[in-house]
């Protein structure tokens, strides 16, 4: 019997993809850049089944250019770079991969927190430049940060991650509030409307999916309402955050600082304002970014690809009404 004929849209790590190999006709993209979506209209022109990223744009005209797919997989827990009511046109379901990278996505939150808190990148330019000379070997305000201890944690969104956050904080000792559309209930965690929590917060995380409804949830009045010591962290989607109404908020003192990991365009152009910023701390979209995170996400990514090959209901569906 043929085996059905598969795209991958880049090489990942770990073995999931020689896994793969030894079940498929496997193609995968060779380029040290990720494919343009031409590329990849032209790659799946004859696939039936697809494994993608985040940064593989999903959408009609791919599915247009690629009359015989009928499986996707995404090598991600976040599905909004799919067009969700396109693959329900053709019943196409879509795997992704939640909960693997919940651990790593919580502790690159913390990292951000204490490394803002603590000034980190501030300290490591002060050393490497040469600045930490005999004259100030130890002065008694020098890099000053803040503690977590006792400091007020605004959580927006509690699902895995959210949740995976508040356990590392409640062992910094910080109080915990949160809030999400859905009004989940999460033990050590008090509930708040969403203006409450961002007037009370001193640190402010989003662990919400980006969907219509999510876009630019923090913006212009959002920022207004907040403390002018907050701190806003973003693990989750850059849109979530109007960066402009962002920058205007920390030039003009209403909020404290921000450290991001994902960004509204990506990558972020090395001149954009935000990178001017002084009290903005930035990382490239590396929440997931671990050897056993990533080979698990690949792993979960080539089951998923295969039971919809299969017609078996994937493990893990972000569509699960394409099957109905
Ligand atoms: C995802 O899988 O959606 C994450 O953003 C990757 O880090």
């Amino acid at each position: 019997m043929q085996r059905p004929r598969v795209f991958a849209s880049r090489p990942l790590p770990g073995s999931a993809l020689q896994r793969l190999g030894a079940e498929v006709e496997l193609q995968v993209w060779e380029g040290s850049r990720p494919p343009t979506p031409a590329e990849l209209a032209q790659a799946c022109a004859d696939c039936e089944g697809l494994l993608c990223l985040l940064t593989d744009r999903i959408d009609q005209s791919l599915l247009d250019a690629a009359p015989s797919l009928r499986v996707i997989s995404s090598c991600s827990v976040g599905v909004d770079h799919v067009d969700l009511s396109a693959l329900a046109d053709r019943r196409i379901p879509l795997g992704h991969t939640p909960h693997v990278l919940t651990d790593a996505t919580a502790d690159l939150t913390l990292a951000l927190m204490l490394a803002a808190c603590r000034r980190l990148p501030e300290a490591e330019a002060f050393v490497r430049s040469g600045q930490w000379t005999p004259e100030r070997r130890w002065e008694p305000d020098m890099l000053l940060g803040r503690e977590l201890r006792d400091a007020t944690l605004g959580l927006i969104g509690l699902g895995p991650i959210g949740q995976a956050v508040a356990r590392r904080a409640q062992g910094f000792g910080m109080r915990i509030l949160g809030w999400t559309p859905s009004g989940r209930k999460v033990a050590g965690v008090e509930n708040r409307s969403l203006e409450e929590l961002l007037a009370e917060a001193d640190i402010l995380s989003l662990h919400l999916a980006l969907t219509p409804e999510t876009r630019h949830v923090i913006h212009a009045d959002t920022f207004q309402r907040m403390r002018p010591e907050a701190l806003l962290i973003n693990t989750a989607r850059g849109p979530l955050v109007d960066e402009a109404a962002l920058l205007q908020a920390l030039n003009s003192g209403q909020i404290a600082g921000a450290a991001l990991d994902v960004f509204e365009a990506e990558p972020i152009g090395a001149d954009h304002p935000l990178l001017q910023h002084p009290r903005v701390l930035v990382a490239p979209h590396i929440g997931s970014a671990t050897a056993s995170t990533r080979a698990r996400m690949a792993d979960m990514a080539v089951d998923n690809l295969l039971a919809g090959l299969r017609a078996e209901p994937m493990p893990h569906c972000a569509n699960p009404g394409a099957w109905a």
